[in-house]
């Protein structure tokens, strides 16, 4: 499913975020996405019949056609995953709200993934305007969190899924780092104890029937076969991938995915479909894929030659490890 950033500016600032590099901070005018670009990208994955899209930024409620957006992606029967940190300004969450009764959505076609730190890091207005999105959007909202640290403190998430009704699952991601940039991020050395943790809280989230979702980058030899069969049980489905993410920008360029945005920018309108861009990435990334890992035992691990896990997230390697040299893009055959 490809990401388009709606635009490049954000109201919050988290510690961990890996579009930094993309993101346009204090004095700049905002960069947003043109309303025919965003049919021209629909148009685009229409031609091979991908009818799912996620939505992004920076914060993509703060594009002033964020609505108009909306409605026309699902007049064209998209169905639509909106990443968002929650705080959506008032008339923005009215025109949701209308949304919903207007298209009298089917389950899932609009989610709303909300980005959702802990407490800690949290100011007054993001709680007050969270609540205020947690409350509208219902069981619309999922919670998303990403982990930076080892020993986050889980259990807030359940509360605020059963106080506001909200969609059970919760979407969770190891905080992958940026090269050059100075992000916190989760270390792979800690990946065990973070994993033990994890499936203690699968387990709580088991009792109250919510489902773990796991972002790209997680590993499977952290896991005891134990751990693996729990939260194989207490998720939507295990799978120990790497990428590409496909990540579409407001003036069309395109990247792998944020971590690696560095690396090679394609342009939309120089491929005629998802798959040619897809091709064009695997290409690239295809022999590291096979051939590497976080952890020094990748290179010899039968799992990895199978295909069964990718050995966690490239940009690990690439912080320690140049990319190798760039080979020009070329237009993948169709
Ligand atoms: C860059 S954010 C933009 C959308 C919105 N502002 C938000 O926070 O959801 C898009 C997605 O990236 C995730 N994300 C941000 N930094 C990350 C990191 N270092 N590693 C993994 N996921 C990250 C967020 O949780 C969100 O799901
Ligand atoms: S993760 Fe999302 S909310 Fe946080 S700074 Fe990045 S773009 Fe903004
Ligand atoms: S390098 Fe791979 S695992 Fe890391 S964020 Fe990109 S796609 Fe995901």
């Amino acid at each position: 499913m490809p990401n388009v950033l709606l635009n490049q500016t954000c109201n919050r600032n988290c510690p961990y975020c890996f579009a930094r590099k993309k993101l346009i901070m204090d004095g700049l005018p905002p960069k947003n996405i043109e309303f025919d670009d965003v049919v021209y990208i629909l148009d685009f994955l229409d031609k091979t019949n991908e009818k799912v899209i996620s939505y992004l930024g920076g914060e993509p409620t703060l594009h002033p056609q964020f609505a108009d957006i909306l409605r026309y992606t699902l007049s064209r029967d998209f169905r639509i995953t909106v990443f968002t940190n929650g705080m959506i300004e008032e008339p923005v969450l009215e025109e949701i709200l209308k949304i919903r009764e207007d298209f009298d959505i089917a389950e899932g076609m609009l989610r709303f993934v909300v980005n959702t730190n802990e407490a800690e890091i949290r100011t007054e207005e993001e709680n007050m305007m969270q609540r205020r999105a947690w409350k509208a959007l219902g069981d619309m909202a999922m919670i998303s969190f990403n982990i930076f640290r080892v020993d986050h403190d889980y259990s807030f998430i359940l509360d605020i899924i059963n106080e506001y009704g909200l969609f059970k699952q919760v979407r969770l991601g190891l905080a992958a780092p940026v090269v050059g940039a100075d992000t916190e991020s989760m270390s792979p050395k800690d990946y065990e104890n973070v994993l033990t943790r994890l499936t203690d809280f699968s387990d709580e989230c088991d009792e109250s029937d919510v489902k773990l979702g796991f972002d790209c980058g997680f590993v499977m030899c952290k896991l005891t076969d134990e751990q693996l069969g729990r939260l194989f049980r207490n998720s939507t489905g295990l799978s120990f991938g790497c990428g590409p993410a496909i990540d579409i920008g407001p003036d069309l360029s395109v990247w792998n995915c944020f971590p690696l945005v560095d690396e090679e920018t394609l342009y939309l309108k120089d491929y005629d479909n998802l798959q040619q861009l897809h091709e064009e990435f695997m290409k690239r990334y295809e022999t590291e894929l096979k051939t590497m890992g976080v952890y020094e035992e990748c290179a010899d691990c039968k799992y990895l030659k199978r295909g069964l896990c990718m050995g966690g997230c490239m940009a690990h390697y690439r912080v320690s490890a140049p990319a190798p040299k760039k080979s020009k893009p070329g237009k993948a055959k169709g």
